[in-house]
């Protein structure tokens, strides 16, 4: 049982404040009946709550996808530079949201935002393996040799790479890395490795997780119940 302010709070989400704002000018049903009192506890497991007519379910974290843009950095806060915190709104800041993983201030594409602590941790563990893809657009052409070099793994300075999946488009200047480790720069280091130089990295997948070709830079959106489901499920795996 929790308490209904904390219950949207936490599921729209929105600060206490404002949900308290909600309940009190009639906006919220638990069940079918207006509640105006913001203690109300209601069973978040059965209650059927809904917003303005809409009902939503309650969800105790966070997730957001976000299409990251160029520039930003990759944390909650930097002391020089602006973070991929400053693309959400305000009512956002008090919830513990944290970028699940790091790419470079350069680097595009599929970020996973959360305030689910264990989740991240798990997608982000080296035992845990998940895949991640990145398309890369290089100064050379890529070639046939690269993809086997990718499969049979990089020498980096850290050690060699475990075998991955280079797939070359119909452009040769672009590519699909597919990934299983966290390195540091591994993509940027794979093609200096290869004689090459990558003048743009963009993520298109994470656990599992395809980004929205609907976001543009810079635009986020929670994800929806079923691709919550199958990021717990993914995470929940041991390795691939
Ligand atoms: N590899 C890189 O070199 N940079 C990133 O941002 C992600 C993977």
């Amino acid at each position: 049982m929790i308490r209904l302010d904390k219950y949207i709070s936490d599921a729209i989400p929105c600060t206490r404040k404002e949900a308290t704002a909600y309940i009190k000018s009639r906006r919220v049903t638990v069940d079918g009946k207006i509640i105006n009192a913001a203690d109300t506890k209601i069973d978040e497991k059965s209650a059927v709550v809904a917003f303005d007519g809409k009902p939503f379910s309650y969800s105790k974290f966070i997730y957001i996808m976000l299409n990251k843009p160029e520039g930003l950095i990759s944390a909650t806060e930097d002391e020089r530079d602006k973070t991929v915190m400053s693309l959400l709104p305000e009512s956002y800041m008090t919830k513990g949201l944290f970028p699940a993983g790091r790419l470079d201030r350069d680097t595009t594409g599929l970020l996973i935002l959360t305030n689910d602590g264990e989740t991240a941790h798990r997608l982000l563990s080296p035992k845990y393996n998940k895949k991640k893809i990145y398309r890369v657009t290089a100064e050379k052409p890529f070639k046939e040799a690269d993809i086997e070099a990718l499969k049979k793994g990089v020498m980096l300075d850290d050690g060699k790479t475990k075998p991955s999946v280079l797939e070359i488009t119909e452009d040769p200047h672009v590519a699909y890395m597919t990934l299983t480790e966290g390195r540091f720069h591994e993509v940027k280091r794979i093609c200096l490795a290869l004689d090459n130089l990558c003048v743009a990295l963009e993520r298109v997948r994470f656990a599992e997780l395809d980004l929205d070709k609907s976001l543009e830079r810079g635009e986020w959106r929670l994800l929806t119940e079923d691709e919550i489901k199958l990021l717990l499920s993914v995470s929940a795996e041991k390795s691939n």
